[in-house]
């Protein structure tokens, strides 16, 4: 049993845990004769690796991607994309207390009590190092739906939500908090450094749009589009909730006034709300997608905190080392990935099934 791979029709698979020598990703399933280069995956692993700013971990990576298969004369073959990214700056010393405790929150004791054996380097494979593999292969994905748009952006940090009255796009990538509202971002500089300097951490909301997917991409139910982005966004490292469109607050309005009404349109139906998040019946009806992503606060954190040894002594654990204090600020491109990898495997089982259809 493996479980490294997502998708159907385009299936990813990622390798590589954090002190090895490259993590990577092999990308099956692509179709032939896009063009793709170097230069089309390496803007998003640049926004999503470390040690850009004091708010994400000191670990300095510069995450340069080569493409080892796959490829030809700058189009990709139809055959299986292997991507590596090299592991530069794995400092082993600054874990070897985890290899003696377990680190509350992180995944030390599940993979002892299920392999009996774990690389505790830096988490080995269950360190989000392997996001980066994601962001790669998630902008392969992107090829396949280049009329898709896909925007993330981090709307609450420590339970500090932006004002969406002030929400502008174009602030995103003007703060290192992907925060499309400046007035809040300027307090998150201060929520964030405070925590850090605590040695704490924050938890973090990420809310994702794709706009531009048609009507008819998905499966009635057990491939539902938003049971394929829940399990891919709860997937990610450190994510413990996924809501689609309203979801919970969904649960506290009456049927009307969750109702997305519709009206006759140029092409087809307009809608005039969207709580579904632009799906219904596991199928997207064509308005945007929406969704929301909880990431949990790091579990890294310089404040003594309880635990066990592998012999089953009490112990206390500090985890030194460089941690991101907010790990949702960097989930922001993992996220957008995993949407791109949804869609692009969504776009690709539709046509199987559908042909040319008019969500083609
Ligand atoms: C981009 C990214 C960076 C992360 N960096 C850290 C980190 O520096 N320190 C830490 O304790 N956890 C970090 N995490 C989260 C851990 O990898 C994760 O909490 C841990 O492996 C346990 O898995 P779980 O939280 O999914 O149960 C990060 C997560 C993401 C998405």
């Amino acid at each position: 049993m493996s479980l490294n791979s997502f998708g159907r029709v385009f299936r990813f698979t990622t390798w590589g845990e954090s002190h090895g020598p490259a993590i990577g990703a092999v990308v099956d399933g692509c179709p032939p004769g896009l063009a793709l280069t170097e230069a089309d995956i390496q803007p998003w692993l640049d926004l999503r690796k470390p040690g850009t700013s004091k708010f994400t971990t000191q670990r300095r990576e510069a995450d340069e991607v080569r493409i080892l298969s796959g490829v030809f004369e700058g189009r990709t073959t139809g055959t299986p994309i292997s991507l590596m990214i090299e592991n530069i700056d794995q400092r082993s010393k600054d874990y070897s207390d985890v290899a003696k405790s377990y680190r509350p929150g992180h995944a030390d004791y599940a993979y002892d009590a299920k392999y009996g054996f774990r690389d505790y380097r830096g988490g080995g494979r269950s360190s989000a190092r392997e996001t980066a593999s994601r962001v790669a292969a998630g902008a392969v994905a992107r090829l396949v739906i280049p009329d898709v748009d896909i925007f993330a952006y981090v709307s609450e940090i420590g339970g500090d939500a932006i004002d969406y009255a002030n929400f502008d796009p174009a602030q995103i990538e003007e703060n290192p908090f992907f925060c499309p509202d400046r007035q809040t971002a300027q307090r998150w500089e201060a929520l964030v450094d405070a925590a850090r300097l605590d040695g704490s951490s924050l938890g973090a909301v990420v809310e994702c749009v794709a706009s531009g997917v048609p009507a008819g991409w998905g499966a009635p139910l057990y491939a539902k589009l938003d049971s394929e982005l829940a399990a891919a966004m709860m997937s990610i490292n450190a994510v413990k909730g996924v809501e689609i469109g309203d979801g919970f607050a969904a649960a506290r309005l009456r049927g009307e006034d969750n109702a997305d009404p519709m009206r006759p349109g140029a092409d087809g139906p307009t809608f005039l709300a969207n709580h579904a998040g632009g799906i219904a019946g596991g199928i997207s009806t064509g308005q945007p997608i929406k969704l929301r992503v909880a990431f949990k606060p790091t579990s890294s954190i310089l404040i003594p905190v309880d635990t066990v040894t592998r012999e089953g002594d009490a112990s206390q654990i500090i985890t030194k080392g460089r941690h991101d204090p907010c790990v949702g600020i960097r989930g922001v491109p993992v996220v957008e990935a995993m949407m791109a990898l949804v869609l692009a495997d969504q776009k690709l089982l539709h046509r199987a099934q559908c042909g040319g259809g008019a969500a083609d």
